[in-house]
């Protein structure tokens, strides 16, 4: 008996699959994602300056019933928020030094606590970066200047 040939279930172009959004379509995705998202979770954004990593992360919060006004945690490293079912953190790593420096704000206890945990510059953290991280990546659209590439999961 012969096998018939095997299909690959993802397609091989699959890894350079984006879709481009512009801010206000970035925004209500993320809007959904926050108010999708069952916590414990820990959410990774990268993306190069001004890609529009903290613009989802806005969204996600809002989502997740943050009330508070969420800014930019690039000096304390990290914000911690009152979502509607569990805290979420909002992390920027962009300044840390060392993976070693996470000890310092807490970094276990976050990423175990049972929280939404939203995680900008997220390579800063090298392997104590969670197996179970969910990776989203933004991009800058050469085509389009108001839009953004984004790529989840
Ligand atoms: N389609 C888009 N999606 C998101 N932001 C966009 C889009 N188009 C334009 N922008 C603008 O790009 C900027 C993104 O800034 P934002 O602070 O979210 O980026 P960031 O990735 O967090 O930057 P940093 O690396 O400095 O933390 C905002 O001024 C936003 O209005
Ligand atoms: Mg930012």
């Amino acid at each position: 008996m012969t096998h018939p040939p095997h299909h690959h279930v993802v397609p091989g172009l699959a890894a350079q699959g984006r879709i481009a959004l512009t801010r206000d379509q970035l925004v209500a995705w993320g809007t959904d994602f926050g108010a999708s998202a069952r916590p414990p979770l820990v959410v990774a954004i990268s993306g190069e300056l001004g890609a529009g990593k903290t613009t989802l992360v806005q969204a996600i919060c809002a989502g997740a019933g943050v009330e508070e006004p969420v800014t930019s945690p690039t000096f304390a490293l990290v914000h911690r928020y009152h979502g509607a079912t569990a805290a979420v953190y909002h992390l920027d790593l962009y300044r840390l030094g060392t993976p070693a420096e996470l000890t310092n704000i807490g970094w276990d206890e976050i990423v175990n606590a049972h929280a939404l945990v939203l995680i900008e510059w997220p390579e800063r953290a090298g392997a104590r970066l969670p197996p179970n991280t969910v990776p989203i990546d933004l991009e800058y659209d050469d085509r389009d200047a108001d839009r953004r590439l984004l790529l989840a999961g």
